[in-house]
């Protein structure tokens, strides 16, 4: 890092007074309203990380069957036995999927769901799936060999954040039947931060995604589709941990995310 770059630059105003750190006493009283029984729910990135506990939280709301998405066969299986064991009724299963690969990719994931579910389409898709590393765009080693490794890495953010929503996005609308779809984007703080060192690519990517799914809530008016971002906060995982290594470059992330 440069001598003078500041470490996190941050102009805006939060908007809200108060940090909840546990699901609390105002929201527990409508989590009643909000069961998803009967409903089908397809849940990238669920094998690690936010997305165990959005599996577990889903699976507790009673949802016809849940659809366990990642690249990693067995976190998905780790997952799908964690809900069994709190909610043996329920019916998780395990698709194997990389969506940065794009929409044929995500298209035979929904095909797969669709099997498994009798033809019926999926009801709630959740975004959650992403990619970052911490990659400067020219660091303090401008070697070629770096700098190319350091640019891979900086644009897979797009592969896999952006052309990966998109292809989910595009083969869950071409899949679901009419019937009021939801989409729920998981979005990052790091969208709308002024400036986070070291993650551009990533915080440009996940602005990118909130603009695009924002704009098909508009787009997908028409038959009733519900499109909703949430942001999780700072949550310790594999993706924010400091000095975690992702598992795809080797490179190392650095700053929490909220
Ligand atoms: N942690 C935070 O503080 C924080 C803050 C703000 C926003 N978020 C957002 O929360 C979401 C979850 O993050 P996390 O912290 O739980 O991350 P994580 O622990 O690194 O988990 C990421 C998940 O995405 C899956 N994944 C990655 N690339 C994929 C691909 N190409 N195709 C399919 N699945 C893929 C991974 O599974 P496989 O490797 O097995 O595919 C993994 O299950 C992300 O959208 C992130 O941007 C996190």
């Amino acid at each position: 890092m440069a001598q003078n770059e500041p470490t996190v630059a941050v102009t805006r105003r939060n908007f809200t007074t108060e940090y909840h750190h546990d699901t609390y006493k105002r929201l527990q009283a409508r989590l009643p309203n909000a069961a998803a029984s009967g409903k089908s729910v397809l849940l990238t990135g669920a094998g690690k990380g936010i997305g165990i506990s959005i599996a577990l939280a889903f699976a507790r709301a009673g949802p016809r069957v849940i659809f366990l998405c990642g690249r990693t066969r067995a976190t998905l299986e780790e997952t799908r036995a964690k809900i069994l064991k709190e909610s043996p009724t329920i019916r998780a299963e395990v698709i194997v999927v990389d969506i940065g690969k794009g929409v044929a990719e995500c298209l035979q994931a929904l095909a797969a769901a669709r099997n498994l579910d009798s033809g019926r389409s999926v009801d709630i898709l959740i975004n959650n799936a992403a990619y970052l590393a911490s990659a400067r765009v020219v660091g303090d080693d401008d070697s070629l060999a770096h700098v190319q490794e350091q640019f891979e890495a900086n644009w897979k953010h797009y592969e896999v954040n952006v052309k990966g929503s998109l292809a989910l996005a595009t083969a869950f609308l071409r899949n679901c039947v009419p019937s009021n779809p939801v989409i729920i984007n998981i979005s990052s703080g790091a969208a709308v931060l002024d400036y986070v060192p070291g993650i551009g690519c990533y915080a440009s990517s996940k602005l990118a995604t909130l603009k695009m799914y924002s704009d098909l809530s508009f787009e997908e008016t028409a038959r009733g589709s519900r499109i909703f971002h949430l942001h999780p906060g700072s949550v310790q995982t594999a993706m924010s941990a400091p000095g975690a290594s992702s598992p795809d470059t080797g490179t190392h992330t650095r700053v929490p995310l909220d």
